[in-house]
């Protein structure tokens, strides 16, 4: 018999990206929707992310089998029961004080990962609380000092992190038009915080109940831990360019899981490859860093054929539902991440947003029945086409 479908605890309204997005939009401040949602420039390769996946098109075949999909997947050593997971996004706080801790808590009731930033507002510590302690991936953007660095690695082995993300494609400061606009690039000054604030009250009302907003991650590197001083750090000390160099040095001292995030070019994925990370995400920043990158959709079929079984090969940027994660898969990623959707469901709906996972994994589950498939090993047995 077939099972009947599991509905997420959502309101009826919030069916897919659109609509959390709509629902971010009203009810948090101009100045933080503007620097969740925007990208670069005139927003085309944020566009793009969207509009080049959409051309994936993968052709079901028929069976007679009525056993339920398995979602599940293994990478770095783990078993998954989703192909995806919640990429690393900064400064989570200013959508809901508390949705960090709630995300990473429903990640691992249904057996995800959950990728936390190294700006989050959410320290490493309370993540593993919410998880029951298990520890997060942890992205980072990587410290020039060496004594912080050895200072974060001795401090995340002590925390039994498996996973280090270090980012590499903010090689600089990014001028992002409509954050500049909205006076969101850095803290927003008190007139626009004001301005902001009596218009959502119910975002303010939340803000006030707490925890204040902060990035404890930075805190013990930065000159105090306040907020302007903690974002110091991260301009100053962490904004930099980094390549297979660094990233080899960083190789010899850690001895866990090295997974680089924000590479594009065949030639850099085969580069740090040939040094022995352990995964790639292959990610142009969800459109956020350079208007004219090209999507994950058209990168990854080059990447994957260059790489892939050598070194996991992650996707994100421009993922909207399960069938855009499944359409990842099909172009040759091991893994997806998940960044604007599950944040727009965050600020949307604060704790209970979390539940855009179960969703997630509903639609994957559904298209994988669509697609007459009982595992995600079978998805490249598949014919795929891109449109025009
Ligand atoms: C508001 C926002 C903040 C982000 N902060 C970080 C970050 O701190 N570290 C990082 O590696 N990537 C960061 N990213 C990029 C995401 O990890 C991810 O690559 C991107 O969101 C994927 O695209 P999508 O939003 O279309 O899913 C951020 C993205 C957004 C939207």
């Amino acid at each position: 018999m077939v099972q009947p479908l599991e509905k997420p605890d959502l309101p009826a309204r919030y069916a897919s990206l659109a609509d959390f997005r709509e629902g971010a939009r009203r009810r948090i401040p101009n100045f933080a929707f503007e620097y969740l949602d925007g990208g670069i420039g005139r927003d085309v390769g944020l566009q793009r992310n969207y509009s080049e996946l959409d051309k994936v098109m993968i052709t079901p075949r028929n069976v007679d089998s009525t056993q339920a999909p398995q979602t599940g997947v293994e990478i770095f050593d783990e078993s998954y029961s989703t192909p995806f997971c919640v990429a690393p996004v900064g400064f989570i706080g200013l959508f809901h004080p508390r949705c960090g801790p709630a995300f990473a808590k429903r990640s691992k009731e249904l057996g995800m990962p959950f990728c936390l930033s190294f700006a989050s507002s959410s320290s490493t510590e309370s993540i593993i609380e919410a998880m029951d302690g298990t520890p997060p991936w942890q992205q980072f953007y990587w410290p020039d000092d060496e004594d912080v660095q050895d200072d974060i690695i001795a401090r995340m082995k002590a925390l039994g992190v498996k996973v280090i993300m270090p980012t590499v494609d903010i090689p600089g400061f990014q001028w992002r038009e409509r954050t500049v606009r909205a006076g969101s690039s850095g803290m927003p000054p008190w007139h626009v915080l004001a301005r902001d604030i009596i218009q959502r009250p119910r975002w303010a009302l939340d803000m006030l109940r707490g925890p204040r907003p902060a990035l404890p991650n930075m805190a013990p590197y930065a000159k105090s831990a306040s907020v302007p001083d903690c974002e110091a750090f991260l301009v100053e000390r962490c904004t930099r360019p980094m390549g297979v160099g660094e990233i080899a040095k960083l190789r010899d001292k850690w001895d866990g899981k090295l997974v680089i995030k924000g590479v594009m070019a065949v030639e850099d994925a085969e580069a740090y490859t040939n040094i022995g990370v352990d995964g790639i995400v292959v990610s142009n920043h969800g459109g956020r860093q350079l208007d004219a990158a090209p999507s994950v959709a058209e990168l990854l079929p080059p990447i994957a054929a260059a790489v892939k079984g050598k070194t996991a090969i992650i996707a994100d940027s421009g993922v909207a539902s399960g069938l855009d994660a499944i359409r990842m898969l099909r172009l040759g990623a091991d893994y997806v991440m998940i960044g604007r959707l599950a944040f727009y469901a965050a600020a949307a709906l604060g704790p209970q947003g979390a539940q855009v996972l179960d969703l997630m994994k509903l639609q994957v589950k559904t298209v994988m029945t669509q697609l007459g498939i009982r595992s995600l090993d079978e998805l490249k047995d598949l014919k795929m086409d891109i449109s025009n």
